[in-house]
């Protein structure tokens, strides 16, 4: 059995999946904003714990919260969209918070727990990126240009880490169009088929597999 740290667990695609690791007997750390607002609908071996990753210094203090514990699979799910608009909404304040969040947050939090992924037995770092940050595939009619340009920064940052690092399996995930806050009512997929999807990439996923970019269901994504 593994453990599991997993960002913005509270709701959308990080609760499905911290549902699903825990139903499947894995241990899980749900990271959120706010424990006191998770809800009650999740059971088994969970523990939260506040984590806002828009504050680096609550990033670099949290291993202090973990108190040395392996972690096996660590899952940076937590993003946000930004502003929406198309080019008449870009602005420094919105286009550095989503930067903030999406890109440089993962990669620092993996840095601060690198101690605690070492001293765990599976040593995947998986980031939940999103076809939108894809140069090639990432073209569609939504503005989102803060959000694409993070993704496409998290994408280039978990390249490098990979090749810095090849003691970890470092893993870039599309979750698929998924109904979530986030994705909104229309979107193609199921919350639950997605976390199902990602969980089967990340429990397969070996050195091998570190620095590919692939969706839900395996299929490959072009930068
Ligand atoms: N939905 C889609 O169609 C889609 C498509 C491609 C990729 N993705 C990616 O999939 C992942 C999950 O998306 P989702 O659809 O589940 O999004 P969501 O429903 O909007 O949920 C976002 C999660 O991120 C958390 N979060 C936001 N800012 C945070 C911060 N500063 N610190 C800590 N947590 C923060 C939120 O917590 P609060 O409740 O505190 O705000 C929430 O738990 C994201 O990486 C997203 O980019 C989604």
């Amino acid at each position: 059995m593994a453990r599991v740290l997993i960002t913005g667990a509270n709701r959308g695609l990080g609760r499905e999946l911290t549902r699903l690791y825990t139903r499947n007997g894995h241990e899980v750390i749900a990271c959120c904003r706010d424990p006191d607002a998770r809800g009650a609908d999740l059971a088994g071996d969970i523990s939260w714990l506040p984590l806002d990753l828009a504050d680096e210094a609550a990033i670099r203090a949290f291993p202090a919260l973990l108190g040395g514990k392996a972690i096996d699979i660590l899952i940076h799910n937590a993003a946000i969209r930004g502003a929406t608009g198309g080019l008449a909404e870009v602005g420094f304040v919105d286009f550095a918070q989503v930067m903030r969040v999406n890109a440089a947050a993962p990669l620092i939090l993996t840095h601060m727990l690198r101690p605690n992924l070492m001293a765990g037995e599976r040593r995947v770092v998986a980031m939940i990126s999103s076809r939108a940050g894809s140069m090639t595939e990432g073209l569609d009619p939504d503005g989102d240009y803060a959000y694409r340009c993070s993704k496409a920064a998290l994408n280039m940052g978990a390249r490098k880490l990979a090749y810095d690092d090849p003691e970890l399996t470092v893993l870039l995930l599309h979750p698929g169009w998924i109904k979530t806050d986030m994705g909104g009512p229309e979107a193609e997929l199921d919350v639950r088929e997605a976390a199902r999807g990602l969980a089967a990439r990340i429990d397969a996923a070996g050195p091998k597999d570190s620095g590919s970019f692939r969706a839900w269901d395996g299929t490959p994504i072009a930068w």
